[in-house]
């Protein structure tokens, strides 16, 4: 929003979990809104959903699922609420989140604080479910015995209420969460889980991380593709530290915003030749402008997300990023979006 300029000094004085937590109630006291019209030309279909623009909030601004319906109407072609636990959790001592303003980037070890899935259910069944595109994000609880059976759960309790499932085992907070990536433990966990959803088909995407070997990267796409998930998320947060400018840069935890784009870039070409186009992607870390997402969109992304611009750029970002995408579509001659997905490798 054009205000956003003179407001963000007053937002970045607060601790930034702080002013995470005001924006939420800010957007909760705000009223409700209707979505704004996308550009019919930028309407994607994936797993059998239509989004109406391809551009979507990431995981874990609107852990609790308060405020999807608020995001929506900020011009988002979706929104991905969580990441949920079967049981509520208080996450990782605090401070556990930084701005690294010199960088454009944060770091959070936040470690899925949230309220549980539960309350969260309550909320997701009160909506109008017509608004629009609403993924949950469901991920196991740090003390669980068993982490599939978290994810059985969540599949469970939130496939009914979701327009698709993005099964989170890329966290770098929760300690050996990432290990299910490993490959016998992403078949049982897909396994079980995909069979948790009973006769109810709502999609499930996978979100990995962007920090895996190439032997990895191979076996989760192929495990993805035989297991039959709908869409990869590439990716979460990252635990290297390319060079940062930021005093805060030394701090543990998932590493997100502008430092991370080169990595996201190369991790969306690597997953994009693993599964040979046979899955969709869908696109996150470092996209800040529209002409980072249409280069996302042409390298082969069918859909993108962002989460720490909108920090830096405030709630005007995903509308922002739209309209400018409807520009850069006409300008290179695609009647729609859909064209242009991963137009930059075709050689027709
Ligand atoms: C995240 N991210 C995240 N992802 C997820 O799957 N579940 C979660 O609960 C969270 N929580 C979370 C908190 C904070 C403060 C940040 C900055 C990020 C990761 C997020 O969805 C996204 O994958 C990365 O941040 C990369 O995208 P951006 O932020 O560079 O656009």
């Amino acid at each position: 929003m054009a205000i956003y300029p003179f407001i963000r000094p007053m937002i970045f004085a607060l601790d930034a979990e702080r002013a995470h937590a005001l924006t939420i109630a800010g957007l909760k006291a705000a009223p409700l809104g209707a979505p704004p019209p996308s550009p019919p030309a930028l309407s994607v279909r994936v797993a059998g959903l239509d989004f109406p623009n391809p551009v979507g909030l990431a995981a874990g601004f609107d852990k609790n699922a308060e405020v999807a319906d608020k995001i929506l109407a900020l011009g988002f072609g979706f929104a991905e609420v969580g990441t949920l636990t079967p049981l509520p959790q208080s996450g990782n001592p605090k401070p556990r989140m930084f701005r690294l303003v010199a960088d454009q980037g944060v770091i959070n070890r936040l470690g899925f604080n949230n309220a549980g899935q539960a309350s969260a259910a309550e909320r997701l069944a009160a909506r109008d479910r017509t608004r629009g595109i609403v993924g949950i994000n469901i991920g196991a609880n740090k003390d669980s015995e068993d982490r599939i059976a978290d994810y059985e759960a969540g599949v469970r309790t939130m496939a009914p209420l979701a327009d698709y499932l993005t099964i989170n085992i890329s966290s770098p907070n929760t300690p050996g969460l990432r290990a299910l990536q490993d490959e016998g433990a992403l078949d049982a966990l897909l396994e079980r889980s995909m069979a948790a959803r009973g006769a109810d088909v709502t999609p499930v995407f996978l979100k990995v991380a962007p920090d895996l070997e190439p032997a990895d990267i191979d076996a989760i796409a192929r495990i993805a593709i035989d297991r039959a998930v709908d869409a990869l998320i590439v990716g979460n947060t990252t635990i290297s530290r390319p060079d940062l400018k930021s005093r805060h840069g030394a701090e543990s935890g998932g590493l997100s915003g502008r430092p991370l784009a080169a990595l996201a870039r190369q991790r969306l070409a690597d997953f994009r030749s693993a599964t040979g186009g046979a899955m969709p992607i869908i696109a996150v870390g470092g996209i800040d402008s529209a002409k980072e997402a249409w280069a996302r969109i042409c390298a082969g992304a069918s859909l993108v997300q962002l989460y720490t611009a909108l920090a830096y750029q405030g709630p005007g970002l995903g509308r922002d990023i739209v309209r400018g995408l409807e520009r850069l579509r006409k300008r290179a001659g695609f009647a729609s979006i859909a064209e242009a997905i991963g137009s930059a490798g075709r050689t027709d």
